[in-house]
């Protein structure tokens, strides 16, 4: 029986997980046990997804919790080494970009367990985002490169990584949206609950570190929400890490005059949310992904993008928040726009697919 252990830890992580998981369950050659890092630790970011996506409880929990980049994963780093030698897997299986992205594939290489990345090969190209780091090592340090776009190919290609090594599967987050979507109109309230009618408001979500971190970006983009706030109702369900900012900058109290803000929401209700939206503003990877899958117009408050096939698509407007009155612009501009229809994430069958590999490459029939 081959033995993976998979290393996961943060919000999106928990998703795309989600359908691996599921269809490595379905399979009667292989054995799975989850390491939760603890790099998100609040209810609504960690253990409210293993409920809803039905992911199997961690046989590991780490809990790291929030530190500097270096002290947060050197211990995951720690912690992961001492469960692979304990359990002396086959694989080691990680997602995305985040430092529990890269513990986990670094404490698998170091033993010479191979490393499976599922989402290889993006680049914004741009070294100073945390996440580009997180990426590039990783996937020079995995053996089976699974990409979700055939940019992500094209990327390790001219990185000279070889082309055995890379499998273009489509994205794991496509089949997550197909999956839950349908669940999510049955099964979530929310736009009772925050009292706003389908296609008559926009949703927000900000987190990256370069928005947050940056007093002069984060009140651009409050500004720039105020201002869209008086023609649309907005809805922003506020990730801890940009409450906090908020707070520090002084630009909680007038936000929350514009914009309703939320608490993060589990992931049925934000696809309800993303589904009835009128318009997405974001600068999340994820989220930018989801607003095409549903075919909602969406703004990207960033100056680059992993994803740049959504972008030349029409569906996507890359928008550096420095400006309020460009967001205001651009966001006005997305409303009731429709995109070019294509495919460029698969047929939403990646997990399988993803596991197919797997198994091909351990020769099992
Ligand atoms: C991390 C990833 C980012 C990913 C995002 C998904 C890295 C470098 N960054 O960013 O790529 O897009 O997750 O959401 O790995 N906090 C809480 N409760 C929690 C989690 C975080 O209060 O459950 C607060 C803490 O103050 C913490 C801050 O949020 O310091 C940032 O958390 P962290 O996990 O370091 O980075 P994210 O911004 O969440
Ligand atoms: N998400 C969620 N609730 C929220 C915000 C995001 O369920 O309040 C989901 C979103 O639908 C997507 C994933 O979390 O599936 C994206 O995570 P995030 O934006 O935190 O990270 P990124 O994708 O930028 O790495």
């Amino acid at each position: 029986m081959l033995k993976i252990v998979t290393v996961i830890g943060t919000r999106p992580q928990f998703v795309k997980a989600s359908v691996v998981s599921l269809a490595l369950s379905q399979e009667n050659w292989v054995t799975e046990l989850l390491v939760e890092t603890g790099q998100h630790y609040d209810r609504n970011m960690s253990t409210l997804f293993f409920e809803q996506l039905r992911l199997p409880s961690p046989r590991y929990y780490l809990n790291v919790g929030s530190h500097s980049h270096g002290v947060q994963t050197a211990l995951m780093l720690k912690g992961v080494e001492t469960v692979l030698v304990e359990e002396k897997p086959d694989l080691v299986l990680v997602y995305g970009d985040t430092n529990s992205t890269l513990a986990g594939s670094l404490a698998a290489a170091k033993l010479n367990i191979p490393v499976a990345h599922v989402e290889a090969g993006l680049r914004s190209f741009n070294r100073r985002m945390p996440e580009e780091i997180n990426r590039v090592l990783t996937d020079h340090m995995s053996e089976l490169l699974f990409a979700p776009t055939i940019n992500a190919v094209e990327n390790l290609k001219k990185e000279g990584v070889m082309e055995k090594n890379i499998f273009f599967t489509g994205d794991v987050m496509y089949d997550a949206a197909l999956y839950f979507g349908s669940q999510a109109e049955t099964m979530s309230t929310i736009l009772q609950e925050t009292r706003v009618r389908p296609k008559e408001f926009a949703l927000i979500t900000v987190h990256r570190a370069e928005n947050t971190d940056d007093r002069e970006k984060l009140g651009s983009i409050c500004r720039g929400l105020a201002r869209i706030a008086k023609t649309i109702p907005v809805i922003w369900p506020l990730h801890p890490r940009t409450r906090k900012a908020l707070i520090q900058w002084n630009f909680f109290e007038f936000i929350e005059k514009h914009v309703k803000i939320i608490p993060p929401v589990g992931y049925l209700d934000m696809v309800m949310l993303e589904k009835h939206a009128l318009a997405i503003v974001t600068d999340s990877g994820g989220v930018q992904k989801e607003a095409f899958f549903h075919r909602v117009p969406c703004v990207t408050l960033r100056t680059e993008t992993e994803w740049p096939e959504l972008v030349e698509l029409g569906w996507n407007r890359i928008v550096p928040p420095d400006d309020p009155s460009l967001i205001e612009t651009e966001v006005q501009r997305a409303l009731g726009i429709s995109g070019m229809d294509a495919q460029p994430y698969g047929d939403g069958q990646a997990a399988h697919k993803v596991v197919s590999v797997i198994r091909d490459y351990y020769g099992i029939l």
